[in-house]
């Protein structure tokens, strides 16, 4: 028996891996978060599949499914939007379920950053640009961020950032990297990446917050920033060039 963390991908259906699919067929017991897993992956689960929304539940209460079906030998496949390495709380279940003696393994799933790149058509690492990448939220939440990771100190290296669950402090976010990337830094905010009524909003540190407002979106949305966003003029990689021994 073994409790199947599974990364559900960004919000498409079929924007899950081959591998989670066929867990989900095999496993008689179907954990998912529901206000973010699309349901259509309910249908994979095999027939009599015991399925439960776990967006109302507490912890104690999801742990207390995953020890049952441990008890009875039956797998359980648990799903979390997304990938489960990234704002998932995989790891609270994960240091119950070794406390109890539950077996589990990840699957990993496409990121909703991920997710929002492609639908910009942006490769988020350009050489000369920008070559790394920090996927982070903002403070003033019900988790503080650790000592050292507010948005202004992690700011200061001027990297592309992705911010997760921001959208609707999204003045915040503008008041607090303006400094350090200047008005003019592209900012690209997309919302249900993936799904069809996805929102893709383009503009800069300057005016974003306006067309956040304007469209109305508080949640499930990814803010982009930074100068990869409209990179044109950037040599060619080292991958493909002719110098390069093969
Ligand atoms: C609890 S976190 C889950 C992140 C997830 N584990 C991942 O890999 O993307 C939820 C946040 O992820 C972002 N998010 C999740 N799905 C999204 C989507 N389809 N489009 C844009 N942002 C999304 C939003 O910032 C949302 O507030």
């Amino acid at each position: 028996m073994t409790v199947h963390f599974i990364g559900a991908g960004p919000g498409a259906a079929d924007l899950i891996t081959v591998r989670g699919r066929d867990l989900i067929a095999r496993s008689p017991v179907c954990l998912y978060a529901g206000s973010l897993v699309p349901a259509e992956l309910l249908t994979y689960c095999p027939p009599g599949a015991r399925t439960v929304d776990t967006a109302r539940l507490t912890l104690d209460e999801i742990v207390a499914e995953m020890v049952a079906a441990h008890a009875a030998g039956l797998d359980v496949a648990r799903l979390h939007s997304g990938d489960p390495s990234v704002f998932s709380a995989m790891a609270e279940q994960m240091r119950r379920l070794d406390a109890a003696g539950v077996p589990y393994a990840v699957t990993p799933g496409v990121p909703a950053f991920a997710a929002a790149a492609a639908t910009l058509s942006r490769e988020l690492t350009v050489p000369t640009v920008g070559q790394t990448v920090i996927l982070t939220r903002i403070s003033g939440g019900a988790t503080p961020m650790p000592p050292g990771e507010d948005l202004a100190t992690l700011a200061a290296s001027r990297s592309t950032v992705v911010l997760h669950l921001a959208v609707q402090r999204i003045d915040d976010v503008v008041r607090e990297l303006l400094p350090h990337y200047g008005a003019d830094c592209p900012v690209a905010v997309v919302a249900y990446a993936s799904r069809p009524d996805e929102v893709i909003l383009r503009g800069t540190l300057a005016d974003i917050a306006g067309k956040v407002h304007e469209a109305g979106l508080v949640r499930t949305a990814v803010i982009v920033v930074g100068k990869v966003l409209s990179a044109e003029s950037f040599p060619d990689s080292h991958l493909y060039s002719p110098k390069r021994t093969r």
